[in-house]
């Protein structure tokens, strides 16, 4: 079953349900991409892919998606040496989207986890499940997410790896040596990568806690597992001119004169929320995914501050809401 776009798979997912790739496709990259070509990055690299573009697990190709080259060039060698890439952030900034866009433009499977809290250690393994067999209940050991991925040409990817919790990450440091392998004991096995396998993870902090307040529930992470990380890239905000770029590829009806006027200052209202937040006059920041639900909620309510309030403003302190309110007289001239 393929993975619903931008759904990362959550702890009771089963994963014989996803579908694994013995016989019926390739799994060897037997193709090459020229990165020029297909991410518009300055560099004559040439990475390796999948020509068969079948399988159900490759992410969906976002037409929109704009490359951040430094982030780009991270992933890809992710994919083309097998290196561990971290991709930490603010939330919304693309991280995990940037992972499944490569992965989605070099043919490449690729499966999505959130490692919350709810994420256990048997989830990841696999646990003794009772099942009906000729009508009689048997005990079987049902595989987990990690010795599937890993037996798989799959790009895993664990997204908010701050939030897992420690007895889970100890699990996941064994095979984040490239040659990691994973040792079952219950079932007696020691299971080898793929040549195939990648791994790749998304954060919100760098493993060292949360000094910003913005990410509760995050983890501090043990430096021994940072440490096995090869690359740890950071994708924060993008340029203001960039995030008018992806909101206007992204809602081509907003092209007119008007329309880029509005996103234009919409976007630099996010802007004026991340500074103050910065300045720490106000405690939540606007993110690229909230402008872009509230250019979709302007759309849907055909109102723009009716919109903002659904989309930002509710979900601020109310003694914030002043200051709020002051950054859009500035960027609309309109009081709220
Ligand atoms: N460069 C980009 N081009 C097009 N769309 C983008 C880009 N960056 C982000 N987006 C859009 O912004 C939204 C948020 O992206 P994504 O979920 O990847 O963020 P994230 O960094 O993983 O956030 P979080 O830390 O909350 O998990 C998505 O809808 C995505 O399509
Ligand atoms: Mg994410």
């Amino acid at each position: 079953m393929p993975q619903q776009d931008n759904e990362p798979i959550s702890a009771s997912f089963d994963v014989t349900q996803l579908e694994s790739n013995s016989g019926k496709y390739t799994t060897i990259p037997d193709t090459k991409f020229s990165v020029r070509d297909l991410f518009g990055v300055d560099e004559d690299w040439e990475v390796p892919g999948f020509l068969n573009d079948q399988n159900p697990n490759i992410p969906k190709i976002d037409k929109t998606y704009q490359f951040d080259p430094t982030t780009t060039k991270a992933i890809l060698a992710g994919f083309s040496h097998n290196r561990r890439v971290m991709i930490q952030g603010y939330h919304g900034t693309g991280k995990s989207t940037h992972i499944e866009q490569v992965a989605a433009r070099l043919n490449w499977a690729c499966v999505r986890i959130n490692l919350d809290s709810h994420i256990s250690r048997l989830d990841l393994l696999g646990k003794d499940m009772i099942t009906l067999k000729e009508g009689k209940q048997i005990t079987e050991y049902k595989q987990g997410l990690l010795p599937w991925a890993l037996q798989n040409p799959v790009a895993l990817v664990f997204d908010e790896y701050d939030a897992g919790r420690p007895d889970v990450m100890f699990v996941i440091q064994r095979v984040l040596e490239a040659e990691g392998r994973l040792t079952l004991l219950d079932q007696n096995t020691v299971i080898r990568p793929h040549p195939a396998f990648r791994l790749f993870s998304t954060t919100n902090t760098v493993g060292l806690g949360d000094s910003s307040g913005l990410y509760h529930g995050t983890q501090q992470l043990n430096q021994g597992q940072m440490d096995r990380w090869n690359i740890v890239t950071v994708l924060n905000y993008l340029s203001h001119k960039d995030e008018v770029g992806i909101m206007l590829a992204k809602n081509p009806d907003m092209k007119t004169k008007q329309g880029k006027e509005d996103i234009s200052a919409m976007v630099q209202l996010a802007s004026l929320t991340r500074e103050g937040f910065k300045n720490g006059d106000i405690s939540t920041v606007m993110s690229p995914r909230t402008v872009l639900s509230w250019i979709e909620n302007t759309a849907i309510f055909k109102n723009r501050e009716e919109a903002f309030k659904m989309s930002f403003l509710n979900k601020c302190d109310e003694m914030e809401h002043m200051i709020i309110s002051e950054y859009y007289q500035r960027c609309f001239g309109v009081d709220l």
